[in-house]
């Protein structure tokens, strides 16, 4: 498949996930760090563009097969943070994270923890009255293998070590979806990949100073990928923080955004 965009840093593909990861190379990637659409999401009018099914069961399945091709490219010690939106319909939560999680995990990922997102932006409910008002949404870490790699110095560092992160989240209203914030995914690229690359023979996570067993000489920096790409924040922060990328997304429009802020990588975080 033609790139849509690319750099030194990685690609960007314009295309349907489901059937583009099913074409890539397996175990290319260390870390998946993204954020399906919300179910019942604005419908653009594309052709396979997931968020607009008509019911719950049959927007989980296609989430669900993104994430099997996922599997397939992540390493085994590799790492999936799904940050997801609840819809609320008729002024009740549809339980969408957890029903996720739940198929995820009968799909064979790990669900290693769920991480509380404290947005720190109050949020419009539609029935205002009778709810509280929703402030968080749930990042999930998923693994493929028990024996995940977790950088417990950046977790640390970057997260305090507590399962609740208060990240603020200052949309952009001319964006027309929910873009993550930089710092929530630095946080997550940082615990889940290492500064120091992987072994480019074997695939082991390199550590400073650190000769790998297989006697590779070359370390090579750490893969990470968003299937639902949207306006390019995992595919930027990755190439900020030295790691390369793979990125896909379905919005011919959003991918010219995300090309042009992949491109003028040199402004500070
Ligand atoms: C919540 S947004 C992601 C925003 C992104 N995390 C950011 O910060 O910019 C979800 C994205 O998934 C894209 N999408 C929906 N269905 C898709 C599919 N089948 N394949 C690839 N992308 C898809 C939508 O166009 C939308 O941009």
């Amino acid at each position: 498949m033609k790139p849509f965009f690319k750099n030194d840093f990685g690609t960007l593909y314009n295309a349907d996930s489901i059937s583009l990861l099913n074409e890539m190379e397996s175990g290319v990637s260390q870390c998946c760090v993204t954020s399906p659409p919300s179910y019942g999401e604005r419908d653009f009018g594309i052709d396979g563009c997931i968020g607009s099914e008509g019911s719950v069961d049959d927007y989980l399945e296609k989430v669900v097969s993104v994430f099997k091709g996922i599997k397939k490219l992540l390493c085994d010690d590799g790492t999936l943070w799904v940050a997801v939106k609840d819809t609320v319909a008729d002024g009740f939560a549809q339980g969408i994270p957890w029903l996720l999680a739940s198929r995820l995990r009968k799909d064979g990922w790990i669900l290693v923890q769920d991480i509380v997102w404290n947005k720190r932006v109050l949020e419009k409910n539609s029935a205002v009255s009778r709810r509280f008002t929703d402030s968080h949404d749930t990042l999930f870490l998923f693994a493929k293998t028990g024996k995940y790699f977790f950088n417990m110095g950046a977790m640390r560092t970057a997260a305090g070590k507590n399962s609740v992160w208060a990240i603020s989240n200052r949309q952009d209203h001319r964006i027309p979806v929910q873009t993550l914030p930089p710092r929530l995914v630095s946080t997550c690229i940082l615990i889940g990949t290492s500064d120091y690359g992987v072994c480019s023979k074997c695939g082991t996570f390199a550590t400073r100073g650190n000769k790998c067993k297989c006697k590779g000489r070359e370390v090579v920096p750490c893969v990470v990928i968003d299937p639902f790409a949207g306006f390019g924040t995992t595919l930027d922060v990755a190439q900020r923080l030295g790691r390369k990328y793979i990125g896909v997304e379905i919005n011919g429009s959003f991918c010219s955004m995300a090309s042009k802020k992949l491109a003028c990588f040199g402004k500070a975080l």
